[in-house]
């Protein structure tokens, strides 16, 4: 039987995710929004694809959850993006009640799914919706990592004038301006980046990469990125529907790791067909531990304006 995955908003990253799995044939998919006939109308027009790009899967759109029944993956992509001079924080309230309707939605016609929550702010965002569907922690996951990683391999790749695929960039914390780019765990082909650059040329990548997202709304205006977020997400998607165990940065529940409790923040995690599989606790610096106390500090905050809201 083929797998089934929900898109929760048809947007810019959502109908970007279902073409993603489209194109790679992963799953039949059912695209949902508020908006009447914006769902259907791409989703018609993704299936109308299909014959030319050579997939078979179904692609539907709706603005009700009960063709989504029976999902085994749900990506949250509904909200509001950022506007330029907007942080992510400044999206919270409003994308909360978005991820709160969305969750409670999904959990009840798919109780059984592995929920990516894409929404920001993501990891106040991924809390909400893990609070609210009641599910456990292996199956509520937030995508930022690897896209926040990507940025920094496309960064490094650029700079050394190396393939993208020789880079390892390695990125910890919570999607904001606080997020931890490990320079000392990323590298070339195994080569450690501090033998390639010099200190001043990897400080200028780390901090593109923490600004990466704005550098993006700077430049659409009325919108934020979509091709990378939808690439990252749907790479988590097949990781988990293919059950192909792949090592990721991905928000995660935290309950005690890294010093860290009762709180989603980007850590390496393991996605295979349950979710998160394994969360990997990596000896950090007494600077790096300092800065990814600092990200998480920064997401509890988030989490305390909701906590009387949930
Ligand atoms: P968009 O505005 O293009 O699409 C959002 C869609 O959500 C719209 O079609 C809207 O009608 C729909 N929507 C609003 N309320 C809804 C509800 N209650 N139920 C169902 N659908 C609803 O925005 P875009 O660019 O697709 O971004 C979506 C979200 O993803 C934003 O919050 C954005 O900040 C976030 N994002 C997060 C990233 C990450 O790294 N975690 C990366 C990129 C975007
Ligand atoms: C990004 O990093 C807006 O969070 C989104 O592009």
């Amino acid at each position: 039987m083929r797998k089934k995955v929900t898109v929760v908003g048809a947007g810019n990253v959502g109908a970007n995710c279902a073409v993603r799995i489209a194109d790679k044939e992963l799953a039949d998919v059912v695209l949902v929004d508020v908006v009447e006939g914006v769902p259907q109308g791409k989703g018609l027009d993704l299936l109308q694809s299909g014959p030319v790009q050579g997939y078979d899967v179904n692609i539907t759109g709706a603005n009700d959850y009960e063709p989504t029944a029976n999902s085994d993956i749900a990506i949250i992509t509904a909200g509001f993006p950022r506007k330029p001079g907007m942080s992510r924080d400044d999206l919270l309230l409003a994308n909360f009640e978005v991820v709160k309707t969305a969750t409670t939605q999904v959990a009840k016609y798919s109780p059984n799914c592995i929920i990516i929550v894409v929404t920001n702010p993501l990891d106040a965002m991924a809390q909400a919706a893990f609070l609210v569907s009641k599910f456990s922690k292996n199956r509520v996951i937030g995508m930022a990592g690897v896209l926040d990683s990507a940025r920094f391999r496309t960064f490094i790749a650029q700079e050394l004038n190396v393939s993208v695929e020789n880079v390892t960039g390695v990125v910890m914390g919570g999607h904001g301006d606080t997020m931890v780019p490990l320079v000392r765990l990323s590298n070339v082909a195994g080569i450690p980046l501090t033998e390639l650059m010099d200190q001043a040329t990897i400080d200028r990548i780390v901090d593109r990469t923490a600004n990466g997202g704005a550098e993006i709304v700077k430049y659409l205006k009325t919108g934020s990125a979509y091709y990378a977020p939808s690439a990252a997400a749907v790479e988590m998607a097949e990781s988990i529907l293919k059950d192909k165990k792949k090592v990721l940065p991905c928000a995660a529940y935290l309950e005690g790791e890294y010093g860290i409790n009762g709180l989603f923040v980007g850590v390496p995690v393991k996605l295979g067909a349950r979710g998160i599989e394994k969360i990997y606790q990596i000896k950090l610096t007494e600077d790096e531990t300092a800065k990814l106390q600092k990200s998480a500090a920064s997401v509890q905050e988030l989490v305390n304006v909701l906590a009387t809201r949930m």
